[in-house]
This record gives structure tokens, C-alpha cells and sequence, in this order.
């Protein structure tokens, strides 16, 4: 499973990278009131693939690293301690909102009829997911959940 924690480490980066692209591609959108354009399709494109990516590894880690078993022994004993918590309700419930925000994000941002309401919906839709993916990720400066910024065979 090291492989698979490794992977869903790096993969973050990129959600990370794209999510803060397409933020950055609806803003300076918005305030310059510039068309949408073929950069703000792939930063949108990309940041939902890779969260797509991330969701099916995360759900791999879930089923495969002792994680669903100890749902399985009782949600009790889960929910008093903070850190199996973390990881088995808030990490991966926030992460499937804010890939279901991402999914809803690129559909309103195909069908809306102006530059201007692409580049609305883009911030928010895509900005409030990124946000929740920012909060939810076990950053080395979380003391309780603390992970690596970048994990490697050990
Ligand atoms: C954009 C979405 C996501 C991001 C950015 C993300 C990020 C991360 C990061 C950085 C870690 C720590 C990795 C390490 O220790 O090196 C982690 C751990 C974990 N993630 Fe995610 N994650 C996402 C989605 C999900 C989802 C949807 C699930 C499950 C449904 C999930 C389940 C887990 C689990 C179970 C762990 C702990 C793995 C272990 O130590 O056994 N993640 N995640």
C-alpha cells in the first residue's frame, strides 16, 4: 500500500496546482473582463481529472488500509479518536463534497451562455471546492493528523 499512499500524496500537488490555476484563470476573468478561453477550459479540465484521480486512490486507501475496518468494528470507538476521525470522516467526506462541487462546477461553467457567468461559476463553484480541499488536507503543521509534504519509500 506504500505505493498507493505515495501516489495520493504527489497527486495533491497537482489537484493543488490546478485548482489554484483555475482560481487564479477566474479571477483575473472576471476583474478583465476577458472571453473564456481555452486556458480557463484545460486549468478547469485538469483540476477536475486530477481530483477525479485522487478521489478513486483515496477510496483505494480507504478500502485497503485498515481504515474501513475500523469502521466496520464500530463508529463509536472512530469518532473518539480524533485521528482514525480525521481520516476516515472528515478527510474523506470534505474531499467527496468538494469533488462533487468540482463535477457540478464544470457542468454550470459548460452551460452557462456568457464569458462573464463561465468566470462566475468557475470561482465559485471551483474556488469553495478548492478551499475545502485546502482545509481538509493533513498539512505537516496539523499536529494531531500530521503528514509529510512529500512522502517517498522508507
Ligand atoms: C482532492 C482530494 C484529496 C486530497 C488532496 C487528498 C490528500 C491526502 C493527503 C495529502 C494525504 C496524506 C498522504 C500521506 O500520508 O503521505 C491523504 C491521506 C488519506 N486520504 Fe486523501 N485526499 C483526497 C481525497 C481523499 C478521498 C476522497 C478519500 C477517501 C474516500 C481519501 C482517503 C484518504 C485516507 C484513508 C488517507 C490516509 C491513508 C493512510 O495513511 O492509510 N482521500 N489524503
Amino acid at each position: 500500500m506504500q505505493v498507493v499512499l505515495i501516489l495520493h500524496n504527489i497527486l495533491r500537488w497537482g489537484v493543488v496546482f490546478f485548482g489554484v490555476w483555475t482560481v487564479l484563470n477566474a479571477l483575473t476573468g472576471l476583474i478583465g473582463k476577458r472571453n473564456y478561453s481555452s486556458a480557463d477550459n484545460v486549468s478547469n479540465l485538469l483540476f477536475m481529472i486530477f481530483c477525479d484521480i485522487q478521489l478513486l486512490v483515496g477510496l483505494i486507501l480507504f478500502f485497503t488500509n485498515s481504515w474501513f475496518d475500523k469502521v466496520k468494528s464500530g463508529m463509536g470507538a472512530v469518532m473518539k479518536n480524533s485521528y482514525d476521525r480525521f481520516f476516515t470522516v472528515e478527510h474523506a467526506g470534505m474531499m467527496i463534497l468538494a469533488w462533487i462541487l468540482v463535477h457540478i462546477g464544470r457542468a454550470s461553467v459548460k452551460k452557462a451562455p456568457t464569458s462573464s457567468a463561465k468566470h462566475k461559476k468557475m470561482l465559485i463553484f471551483f474556488g469553495l471546492g478548492l478551499l475545502i480541499i485546502l482545509i481538509s488536507i493533513p498539512w505537516p503543521f496539523r499536529q494531531e493528523v500530521a503528514r509529510p509534504l512529500l512522502r517517498w519509500y522508507n
